[in-house]
């Protein structure tokens, strides 16, 4: 493991937004949005969003409490953003959020929520030291708790496997 540990970064100074139209090329027979190319979206702003905090290569190595709760029709737009929730040894937790936009009502509703886990890695892709994410009031000390209670519960998880 790489041992030198870069300055710490806030949640705001890697949080990742993107904007996504739906197109037919991304629809299910159903007319909305599939559910692999969401899944997707939600990878790749958390990716962006790790590299950034780290400024590293990161790995994902998991993905979980992923939840469709809407969907997005054709013609609708998908936001994505993406945060840091709490940083570890050589992992991170990414909060995602997705949600459906009607651009031309300005109407917005949840669509998808997950959970993403990232190792950081040197050239020789092996784990490296994650900067520390500075955490300011009382939400993301709270949320930094909880990632650190999910990420105990996976690597129980994993132990058991
Ligand atoms: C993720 C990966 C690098 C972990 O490698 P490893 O040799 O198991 O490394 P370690 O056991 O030293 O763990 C490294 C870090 O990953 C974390 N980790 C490993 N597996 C994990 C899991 N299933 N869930 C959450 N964290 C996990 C460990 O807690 C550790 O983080 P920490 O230093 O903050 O505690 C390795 O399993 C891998 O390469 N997986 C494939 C990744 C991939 O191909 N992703 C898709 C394309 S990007």
């Amino acid at each position: 493991m790489t041992s030198l540990k870069p300055p710490a970064r806030g949640v705001a100074d890697s949080t990742t937004t993107m904007t996504e139209f739906v197109m037919p090329s991304h629809a299910n027979a159903l007319g909305s949005v599939f559910g692999g190319q969401v899944m997707a979206w939600v990878d790749l702003a958390a990716a962006i969003c790790a590299q950034r905090h780290t400024g590293s290569i990161v790995l994902t190595a998991g993905i979980d409490e992923l939840c469709f709760e809407r969907p997005i029709r054709v013609g609708e737009v998908a936001l994505v953003t993406a945060y840091a929730t709490a940083a570890f040894g050589t992992s991170l937790e990414i909060r995602v959020e997705v949600q459906g936009e009607n651009a031309t009502t300005r109407e917005r509703w949840p669509c998808v929520s997950a959970f993403v886990t990232f190792v950081a890695v040197d050239a020789e892709l092996r784990p490296a030291k994650v900067p520390p994410l500075e955490l300011h009031g009382d939400v993301e000390r709270a949320a930094a708790a909880a990632a650190a209670a999910r990420r105990a519960a996976r690597l129980a998880r994993r132990a058991r496997t």
